[in-house]
């Protein structure tokens, strides 16, 4: 398992740079962000999250008692287009005890290229599309938390200042 850095980590605000090498290394660190993501209980886990400012991220949305796991790994992603809105109360493994309802795309279309380096894309909806979005800010030291409304985010200063209490 690797460690999962936590916010107000200034980590977490670095911008990731592009994967350029497709090598046994990336699969290695892609197979141990996935175990560690699974091990956190996760739906989603980017690789800055860990300490490699590269742009990564894997992404399982299937139920826990699924027996059968999806797991989605995106390299170097791009969102091309969104539309339609939905909400949906989002956790992140870097704020433990917190989460709160944001606002994103319904539903997306995304370039990536896999572990190898071969160029794909896909349309994504509902959990999956927020998941993705969610990730993809991670690559830009975008946290949740900078998404809520003014409102919102003094709430969860308050609540994430009484959360801390060792
Ligand atoms: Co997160």
């Amino acid at each position: 398992m690797l460690e999962i850095i936590k916010y107000p980590s200034s980590e977490l605000k670095k911008i990731s740079e592009a994967v350029s090498v497709f090598d046994s290394h990336l699969h290695s660190f892609l197979d141990e962000l996935a175990q560690t993501m699974y091990g956190a209980n996760g739906v989603g886990l980017a690789a800055p999250q860990v300490g490699k400012l590269i742009r990564a991220f894997v992404i399982d949305v299937a139920p826990q008692e699924d027996k059968k796991r999806r797991l989605y790994e995106f390299i170097n992603p791009k969102i091309v287009s969104g539309e339609g809105k939905i909400s949906f109360e989002e956790g992140c493994l870097s704020i433990p005890g917190f989460s709160e309802e944001v606002e994103r795309k319904a539903k997306i279309a995304l370039e990536y290229q896999d572990r190898f380096g071969n160029r794909q894309e896909m349309t994504a909806e509902n959990l999956l599309a927020v998941a993705i979005q969610h990730e993809n800010d991670h690559l830009d030291g975008i946290l949740f938390i900078d998404r809520l409304s003014p409102l919102k985010r003094t709430l969860m200063r308050r609540k994430l200042s009484k959360a801390v209490t060792f």
